[in-house]
């Protein structure tokens, strides 16, 4: 079942060889392994935490945080051309399902300046480009992620492919170096995003981060082994059938998405970010324009799930200031609603209604 998986992965995303992984983390780590990047690693700079986290236990020297563009918040190209001179490697990555409008310009720039891109396709998996080519070719690597949270969510495993057989042996090579999964695992890194956004609440809206940065990097560097291991062969089943039923999976979204523009038409406080045509939605964004933050607040208070993601990455990683400046309009505006299995029309009525209440 496992190599029949692999087959279906290489031949969707159009790249000769694939192997499973424990998780995008891990695959982000062994592509940075195999691909021998020591340097700098450029990514955008509104991502999840595990990114950073995976690079660093590659142990890379450094991370360029790149802004990203106002449109479609994937990579800014003018921006990135700022340090492609002095990146090792690009994590490209379709940020909430988007595939950015600019990705061949980027991948021409990459090529150029002989940058290898690992491409992130952790929230995107079913995008296409506006031509309808699959995502997870465009990478000297990709990289995929079936984890909780994700579009294909059975809590465990990813994926990394390449074109490159003497690339493929040594990815394979490394992650036969990591140890196998066990539930621990899960239960570790789980415990580390609750804190994360335990803490954001209490402190990033605030204004106050620093506040928790340096509890939550302690808790990171205890627990950074749980991050590696491979993929169990008990979760092959399962993801056989969710990536047979992934049509169904992406139709349900769209199906969301459309429900909550129509109940959330008419409200101007609201703008719903609309994806470029044949790319998914991850979770459905919405741009805040007034009191983003009270209404963040209320809506948890109400036990709904949702989530605010994401604000600059580097902020919790580094000691530098921010100067990705969409970045952090981003951060400070959006909101991320759940559209996935969990969510039907009841659900979407209720917390339509309630944002509308929430402005009358
Ligand atoms: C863009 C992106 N890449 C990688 C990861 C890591 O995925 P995983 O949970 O499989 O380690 C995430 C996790 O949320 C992500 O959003």
């Amino acid at each position: 079942m496992r190599s029949s998986i692999e087959q279906q992965l290489s031949n969707n995303h159009h790249q000769r060889h694939a192997l499973l992984t424990g998780s995008a983390t891990a695959s982000i780590y062994l592509a940075l392994k195999a691909l021998g990047i020591s340097g700098k690693v450029g990514i955008p700079n509104n991502v999840c935490i595990n990114i950073p986290i995976a690079i660093k236990m590659s142990g890379c020297a450094s991370i360029q945080y790149i802004d990203v563009s106002e449109d479609d918040w994937n990579i800014d190209i003018t921006d990135l051309e700022k340090y492609i001179n002095s990146i090792d490697v690009l994590i490209l990555v379709h940020s909430f399902g988007v595939v950015s409008r600019q990705l061949t310009k980027i991948c021409e720039l990459c090529q150029k300046h002989n940058v290898p891109i690992i491409e992130d396709c952790a929230t995107a998996q079913g995008s296409k480009t506006v031509n309808g080519q699959p995502i997870g070719q465009f990478g000297e690597v990709s990289v995929f992620s079936f984890g909780s949270g994700k579009i294909i969510d059975i809590e465990h495993g990813g994926a990394i492919l390449t074109n490159n057989k003497s690339l493929f042996n040594e990815i394979v090579r490394q992650n036969n170096t990591l140890p196998p999964y066990i539930s621990r695992n899960k239960e570790i890194v789980s415990a580390l995003g609750q804190l994360h956004t335990q803490l954001y609440n209490k402190y990033y809206f605030e204004g106050k981060f620093a506040l928790g940065k340096d509890e939550f990097l302690k808790k990171l560097k205890s627990i950074t082994p749980y991050f590696l291991y491979q993929f169990d062969d008990k979760y092959s089943e399962i993801l056989n059938k969710h990536l047979s039923n992934l049509d169904k999976n992406l139709s349900h979204r769209l199906k969301i998405v459309e429900l909550f523009k129509s109940y959330l038409r008419g409200c101007d406080e609201i703008e719903i970010i609309e994806h470029p045509i044949n790319t998914t939605y991850w979770r459905l964004n919405l741009r805040v324009k007034k009191n983003r933050d009270d209404l963040f607040k209320f809506l948890l208070s109400k036990k709904y799930k949702v989530s605010s993601w994401y604000p600059p990455t580097n902020v919790l990683f580094e000691n530098i200031e921010n100067q990705t400046t969409n970045c952090q309009i981003i951060g400070d505006s959006i909101i991320n609603l759940w559209i996935n299995q969990e969510a039907d029309e009841s659900y979407v009525f209720q917390i339509s209604n309630d944002i509308l209440n929430f402005y009358n």
